[in-house]
């Protein structure tokens, strides 16, 4: 798997929605690094289990600010908001019901698969819902600056 960096080219625009991007970027590769670079049996789950805590909560933080910002950006159409805020919820929903999962685990090994495939999905969520989704406020966030810029 491609390591995950943060770059330049992925700046919306608009603060805080970048620095959070740039947060979870770093969470997810912290994550990723902490589980590829130690043996299954070594694998610290209690550091673990509270480093996919953090980056599930820091992401739910961010969908909420991210509407926010989507409310206030005059140029965005209403279906698109509408589509996006749609898939928040769906990745909010999905993310809450695994780190349920991951904190309920009954034994160490089901707690490492559920790690395992935690990553995936927040490997999943930049992949599918920043890179193909976010990406697009990039245009409205541009349009809002001239907007406020001439008045
Ligand atoms: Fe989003
Ligand atoms: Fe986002």
């Amino acid at each position: 798997m491609e390591k995950l960096e943060w770059s330049e080219d992925f700046e919306l625009g608009s603060e805080p929605i970048d620095s959070e991007h740039k947060k979870l970027i770093e969470l997810v590769a912290c994550f990723e690094k902490e589980l590829h670079s130690s043996d299954a049996a070594d694998l610290d789950l209690e550091k673990m289990t509270q480093l996919a805590q953090e980056l599930v909560a820091t992401a739910i933080t961010h969908l909420s600010d991210e509407e926010l910002l989507i409310d206030n950006l005059s140029f965005m159409p209403p279906l698109e908001k509408m589509v996006h805020k749609q898939e928040h919820a769906e990745w909010r929903e999905r993310l809450l019901k695994e780190v349920s999962s991951l904190l309920s685990s009954p034994s160490d090994l089901e707690r490492r698969a559920r790690l395992s495939n935690g990553i995936l999905i927040a490997r999943n969520f930049w992949d599918k819902h920043f890179q193909k989704v976010d990406t697009r406020l990039r245009i409205f966030i541009g349009q809002q600056k001239v907007l406020t810029q001439s008045h």
